[in-house]
Parts: structure tokens; C-alpha cells; sequence
């Protein structure tokens, strides 16, 4: 099916977190500064992509997998791989797996994901969780990887997020056409993950700082 408006128009997304803008800018620009905390922070962002292609792998195991859905599997598993091996050349050392030591926020993070997860699988059920899960994490990944490629175009850190969203962008698409035309839950959803997000955010910010009194 075909919208006739933008996923960003229906879910009033980017209205909703225009106020987070600069907080998340400003962080990103003193993390991409820090290599020790910009490694944990990649490798955060590999814990969370890892999830997401878990997820999907695991919501299609009792169904008929398709060539769409294995490939969007497999760019999500290649963005963990990505955020990973960037977070080791950040680090200059092994970053093995995800441990407080080594992942930012780890545990705020995974619960961002269990409770988003969680909180859309109620609302539309087991059998449209894929779709609603990933075009509400969509619409997050996009929106965040744009300021993010914005703050590393100004940085000395020469890293590249332009093909990762491009993916993001062809999978939001994708599943905005999955999803249908019912922008009314579109909407609430995007606003309980923007809740979730803020929380995360806030973790996020509290961990820089205590480092930065700690350092
Ligand atoms: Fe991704
Ligand atoms: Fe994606």
C-alpha cells in the first residue's frame, strides 16, 4: 500500500523530540571527543542493533521466512557488526560481548528495548509485533543516526553512518507500508517510545557526567 503522507508526518515524530535535538546533539558531541566513552557508547549501539536482528529472528520462527525479512535480518545483525568492530578500533582493544565494563548504560539500555518490545506486542499482539516494533525502532534509528552523522562530520572521528542510513531509511519505508494506515496507534506508540527514550537518554547523560567528576 502507498501513504500519502511521510512515516515522520503520521507518527509526529520529529515534532515530538524536536526539544531533545540539541541534548542529543551536545551529547554526542563531547562523546565522539572521549574515545574510552565513545567506544562503550558504539558498543552500546551494537547491543541494540544485535537485539533488534535477534528479534526479528525469533518473532519469524514459526512463520514462513521471506527474502525481505531475511535481508532485513541480516542488515540489522551487519549494523551490530558495524557499531562493534568500530567500538574496537575506538577502544584499540577487544570489546567481547556486553558487560557493564564495556557497553555504556548497558542495562538501561536492554531495558529500553524489553519494555518497548514488550509495550507494542500488548497494544497490537504477537502477530504484528515485527512491523510495529520495527518502524517505531525505524523511525529512533533514523532520527538519531542523522544527528549523529552530523556530529561526526565536525569531529576528528572519521566513521560513516551514511550507508547504515540509507538501510534505515529503505527499512522504515518498508515497514510504514507493513503497518497500514492506522496513524492513531502509529502515534501513540512513537510517543511511549519517545518516553522510553528519554529515560535512556538520561542514563546516558548521568553516565558522562559522573565519569567526567570521577576522571
Ligand atoms: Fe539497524
Ligand atoms: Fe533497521
Amino acid at each position: 500500500m502507498t501513504h500519502s503522507i511521510s512515516p515522520w508526518t503520521a507518527s509526529g515524530m520529529k515534532d515530538n523530540n524536536a526539544r531533545f535535538e540539541s541534548r542529543v546533539r551536545s551529547f554526542l558531541e563531547h562523546i565522539v571527543e572521549d574515545k574510552p566513552r565513545h567506544a562503550l557508547f558504539l558498543n552500546m549501539l551494537a547491543m541494540l542493533e544485535h537485539l533488534g536482528s535477534r528479534k526479528i529472528m525469533l518473532s519469524q520462527m514459526d512463520r514462513v521466512m521471506t527474502q525481505d525479512t531475511l535481508q532485513h535480518l541480516a542488515e540489522e545483525a551487519r549494523h551490530a557488526y558495524f557499531f562493534k568492530r568500530n567500538a574496537e578500533r575506538v577502544a584499540g582493544k577487544a570489546l567481547d560481548g556486553w558487560s557493564d565494563e564495556n557497553t555504556m548504560s548497558r542495562l538501561p539500555a536492554a531495558m529500553y528495548f524489553g519494555r518497548l518490545d514488550a509495550g507494542i506486542t500488548r497494544v497490537v499482539g504477537e502477530e504484528a509485533a515485527y512491523g510495529w516494533v520495527s518502524l517505531i525502532i525505524e523511525l529512533r534509528a533514523c532520527w538519531l543516526y542523522a544527528i549523529y552523522q552530523e556530529v561526526l562530520e565536525q569531529s576528528s572521528d572519521h566513521m560513516s553512518l551514511k550507508s547504515l542510513l540509507a538501510e534505515e531509511d529503505h527499512h522504515l519505508a518498508e515497514m510504514f507500508d507493513m503497518c497500514g494506515e492506522d496513524y492513531d496507534t502509529l502515534k501513540s506508540l512513537s510517543a511511549h517510545e519517545t518516553e522510553l527514550f528519554e529515560k535512556l537518554w538520561g542514563r546516558l547523560e548521568e553516565e558522562l557526567v559522573a565519569n567526567r567528576e570521577a576522571a
